[in-house]
């Protein structure tokens, strides 16, 4: 531990995602994505948007590394998009997709950044949505195999492999309220698809120990849940959201069970899983990475289908674009949380960030963007205080590197701490890119 407070190995990184940056996603061979499919279905994105062009860094993305490293940061996680490597899902390994990745991954290293990838951050091919997607029982199968052919290419060089990025984004967004791909809106769907992205979690990582001699771990949005008041109603309502966002996932996969809400919540479409089946989702991982971005103050509300639960929105606080509460002692406190119930698990922060506005072109005195820098600032330091009371954590990834395709909400939301002119492709680094970088430079020690 250095005087900072930090680990003296603590890697200081960014996040992106594929299907936000990347850009050319039918190039050299790819097959569609449920995104590219979902972002040229009109009305589903805002404004119409895609991510056709998105920050170009299929083409540039030797331009972003040499911006990582003008930075100073130590890591960088992304995501491999599926279709890229296998147009078809399954079959045939397309090389040439494997060989972009190897090239990013190669580009990396001879910068001195340390890559942690990751094989699902929600662009399945749209050739397995046409099979039932994440509901047929198959994918375990279908994204093991998948995950093989990238370690068996990459694992030399990656030594931080990630599964899945936020599968109850993947159930909730895509299978229950039907906002993001492939937008569907079913509650007798949403239970079945989060079993199969757990089941296929599961299977990747005993597809690693097989092939790959490094590290992998799972990376889960949590979301701290306070009851609005201390009704028995409001208590109820606030355990029901916190098992469907933050246990029904973690106690799958490191307890191998179900919290009991979720059958409250969906009632008769609540599928009968043997425990056998459940426990078995539980595989050893050596490490989880922790999205966070806000907290809920949670209320009982009959009206909301199928949680019957509510946020409260708290009227003195910072609000975010996306009108998340900024609420940095949450971080802490999931933190905290995960620890206590889970046990000592290796943690990496890798995601945390806001979408504050910031003009489309960046003006010739620089992006300045004090919100942002306080936000930053005000997070660090509660994992600094997660540290300082016993939580393992090795490592945080802002999000985002670059402001980029806030899935369904477009390009109006920008979360970089460079800023992208999607008109021109210029990056431009924020005040926050700044801020940031010093704080790298001192491991901490300027917080
Ligand atoms: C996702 C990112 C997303 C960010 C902000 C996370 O849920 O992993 O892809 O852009 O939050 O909404």
């Amino acid at each position: 531990m250095s005087d900072s407070g930090f680990p003296q190995n603590f890697l200081w990184g960014a996040a992106t995602a594929a299907y936000q940056i990347e850009g050319s996603p039918l190039a050299d061979g790819a097959g569609p994505s449920i995104w590219h499919r979902f972002a040229h279905t009109p009305g589903r994105i805002r404004n119409g948007d895609t991510g056709d062009i998105a920050c170009d860094h299929y083409r540039r993305f030797r331009e972003d590394i040499a911006l990582l490293r003008e930075l100073g940061l130590k890591a960088y996680r992304f995501s491999l998009s599926w279709s890229r490597i296998f147009p078809e899902g399954v079959g045939a390994a397309n090389s040439k997709g494997l060989d972009f990745y190897e090239r990013l991954v190669d580009e990396l290293l001879a910068q001195g950044i340390e890559p942690m990838a990751t094989l699902y951050h929600w662009d399945l091919p749209a050739a397995l949505d046409d099979r039932g997607g994440w509901l047929n029982p198959d994918i375990a199968r279908w994204f093991a195999d998948y995950s093989s052919a990238v370690f068996r290419r990459l694992d030399g060089r990656v030594k931080l492999w990630v599964t899945l990025n936020e599968p109850w984004v993947v159930s909730d967004g895509g299978y229950l309220h039907g906002t993001l791909a492939p937008g569907h809106r079913s509650h007798f769907e949403a239970p079945r698809a989060s079993h199969n992205l757990m089941r296929a979690h599961a299977a990747s990582v005993a597809a690693y120990r097989a092939e790959g001699q490094h590290q992998i771990g799972l990376v889960v949005n949590l979301e701290p849940k306070y009851p609005a008041t201390a009704s028995a109603e409001d208590v109820a309502a606030t355990a029901r959201a916190e098992a469907h966002m933050n246990r029904q996932y973690l106690d799958a996969a490191l307890l191998g069970k179900y919290p009991e809400e979720l059958m409250e919540i969906y009632g008769e479409a609540w599928p009968a899983w043997k425990p056998a089946e459940v426990a078995a989702l539980r595989v050893p991982i050596d490490f989880l990475g922790v999205n966070y971005y806000s907290r809920s103050v949670t209320r009982a509300d009959a009206s909301s289908w199928p949680l019957r639960a509510s946020a409260v929105r708290q009227p003195h606080a910072t609000h975010t674009e996306l009108s998340w509460e900024v609420f940095p002692q949450g971080l802490q406190d999931a933190l905290l949380w995960v620890k206590q119930r889970y046990g000592d698990l290796p943690l990496y922060v890798t995601e945390n960030g806001a979408a504050f506005y910031d003009p489309p072109s960046a003006p010739a005195e620089g992006v300045q963007d004090p919100l942002r820098v306080a936000y930053l600032r005000e997070h660090l330091r509660a994992i600094r205080g997660a540290i300082a009371k016993g939580c393992d954590v090795r490592g945080y990834f802002v999000w985002s590197l670059l402001d980029n395709l806030e899935w369904a909400l477009g390009y109006a939301m920008r979360f970089g701490i460079v800023h992208v002119d999607f008109e021109s492709q210029r990056r431009t680094p924020k005040a926050s890119a700044r801020f940031y970088s010093g704080v790298i430079a001192t491991n901490g020690g300027s917080l």
